[in-house]
């Protein structure tokens, strides 16, 4: 069976059975702080486990389902293994009051074991502890649903589930293993952890269930590891006819299976997370990308003389297979090689630190000093030193960053203002081009348009607003067209610090962010009184609107209900 056979089988057997298939989240989650990345499929689904959102009135069923892109880095340095993986799309039946323990588990069941075909090994369910009791019920259930089901009673680390980030639904679970491996993990949302890690019930129990496709493949299709499954082997195999038409490889064996996992997975990663508008950056979640694109560099530049050529190859291959998303995936490659570009030469450089470090210890100073000069990621640097038998003092190099990270918090929260990455020039530009596009956006559709995010960067702008509606073309064009005449006019960008009502007064749009003595600062575009654009905004701006040259709308496609994003670009 195919992965994409097992998919379509998910997805179906539980629209069957009164679900609502629900796309992907991006990897980037919107308007949850608390997480990097999306990590779990529930995690779109918060608002609707706590009551705070209507699944009946947003998806006209209490019972969803999804297949959820995911990235998760905490296991990232035992990549290369036969397991260990970035990236993965978990399967996922959910139901926010529509059904509980029963129901979820007779599905379960019938799913792996029907469906699948596959025979389950055994399963657990959560023993109790001194602050929940033990899942008898769950443990009946099974009994209830095959009598020769071996049950097995594990604690809180194994059969309690969450919660993502500092506080949200999490609850007991019970998971189904297979040839010794955890393949389905079913959660009972019944509680709600607070930040201070007090427990409230829920009013209503939910259901969050989750299920590695990845491993699920592995299991159905019998193969000893994830990277022989047909998410993997493709990318395996596109390195190996690669290194077979170079015609030279420069290790052999486990070190260069090794390389090729990592590669295949980390570039996997990449296309997806380039997919969901990240590009590599020194902040938080680029920094993520920027070290999973170097690593990647790295061991293709350990196994092949043209690394840059076998990373093409494969990130060429990932845009294949995941053929629906090909739209979506255009221009990763471009990415990924601005940034290959970028490290070259100081990974050379800083290989060459190596050489002259005369203890078989690689200090958490000269660690940080390979990060801060040289570009190397610390989990370069234990790659390399683990070519030399050398180790590396991590906990050193943590401090280290830690006293760095402190005194550039000051810069960089200056830095990250009005959604900007850097104030380079392009950035600027993009800022200016940003409150156009917003107040074009409440021109052509409607005073409801606000804006709910923003990321800029010197290669392109991205909006995020409230809006109900896919827009049709002729709303794009328009837009465009009115963007495009504001430059056109040449108009005069500048600001005022005014009191906070006489710029609500007049009219002032956006996020109200910065307070200048008691005065707010305003943007406005155009002359006073006749002007496009007044938003409050801490700045920087161009001078004047014709500096921006031409607009234009590259793709607007959904966030999650109501909330539309627009990438553009300034030619
Ligand atoms: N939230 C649970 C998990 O991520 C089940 O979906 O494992």
């Amino acid at each position: 069976m195919t992965s994409d056979e097992i998919r379509k089988k998910f997805l179906a057997f539980f629209e069957k059975r009164g679900h609502a298939i629900i796309p992907s989240a991006s990897l980037i989650p919107e308007g949850d702080s608390s997480v990097l990345f999306t990590t779990a499929g529930m995690q779109q689904f918060k608002p609707y486990y706590i009551g705070k959102k209507d699944a009946m009135a947003d998806f006209g069923s209490k019972n969803v389902c999804s297949i959820q892109k995911c990235v998760r880095t905490s296991d990232i340095d035992e990549v290369g293994d036969e397991s260990h993986l970035t990236f993965f799309e978990m399967l996922g039946n959910f139901s926010f009051g529509g059904y509980f323990k029963e129901e979820a588990i007779l599905f379960a069941h019938e799913f792996i074991t029907k469906e699948m075909g596959l025979a389950i090994d055994y399963v657990s369910v959560f023993g109790g502890d001194d602050m929940v009791s033990a899942d008898n019920e769950s443990e009946e259930i099974w009994k209830r649903v095959d009598s020769n089901i071996e049950v097995r009673k594990f604690g809180r680390e194994d059969n309690f589930w969450g919660p993502t980030g500092d506080e949200g639904p999490c609850g007991p679970t019970t998971e189904i293993y297979i040839d010794g491996i955890e393949i389905w993990n079913i959660v009972f949302n019944e509680y709600y952890q607070k930040k201070d890690k007090t427990f409230e019930k829920l009013p209503t129990p939910g259901v969050d269930t989750g299920m590695g496709l990845e491993r699920l493949a592995k299991t159905i299709q019998k193969v000893a590891t994830v990277f022989d499954t047909d998410l993997y082997s493709p990318l395996i195999e596109s390195c190996d006819v690669y290194i077979r038409r170079a015609g030279r490889e420069r290790v052999h064996g486990d070190p260069a299976l090794h390389s090729k996992r990592i590669i295949a997975d980390h570039m996997r990663t990449s296309v997806f997370l380039i997919a969901d508008g990240l590009v590599p950056s020194p902040d938080e979640r680029g920094y993520v990308l920027r070290k999973l694109i170097r690593r990647a560099y790295f061991h293709a530049n350990r196994i092949v003389e043209s690394p840059g050529m076998l990373l093409g190859q494969v990130c060429k291959k990932i845009v294949d297979i995941y053929g629906d998303d090909s739209r979506r995936l255009d221009g990763t490659w471009e990415i990924v090689n601005e940034e290959i570009e970028k490290f070259k030469s100081s990974l050379k450089r800083g290989e060459n630190q190596f050489d002259k470090i005369s203890s078989n210890i690689v200090s958490g100073k000269k660690a940080f000093d390979l990060l801060q000069n040289f570009g190397l990621p610390l989990e370069i640097t234990k790659d390399i030193a683990s070519e030399k038998n050398m180790s590396v003092d991590v906990a050193g190099f943590e401090e280290e960053f830690k006293k760095h990270q402190e005194l550039s918090r000051a810069g960089a929260e200056k830095k990250f203002r009005g959604g900007l990455l850097d104030h380079s020039e392009m950035s600027v530009k993009y800022h200016t081009a940003t409150h156009l596009l917003h107040q074009a956006l409440r021109d052509v559709l409607g005073g409801h348009v606000l804006q709910k995010g923003s990321n800029i960067t010197p290669e392109r702008l991205r909006f995020d607003f409230s809006h109900g509606a896919k827009m049709t073309d002729e709303e794009i064009k328009k837009t465009e067209e009115l963007v495009n005449a504001k430059i056109a006019e040449a108009l005069p960008v500048s600001y005022e610090d005014i009191p906070l009502d006489e710029a609500k007064k007049r009219g002032a749009i956006g996020l109200f962010e910065e307070k200048y003595g008691d005065k707010v600062r305003v943007y406005q575009i155009g002359e006073r009184d006749s002007q496009f654009s007044l938003e409050f905004c801490g700045g920087p701006h161009v001078k004047n609107t014709a500096e921006l040259g031409r607009f234009r709308i590259v793709k607007e496609e959904a966030v999650s209900a109501g909330v539309r994003r627009i990438k553009a670009i300034l030619e």
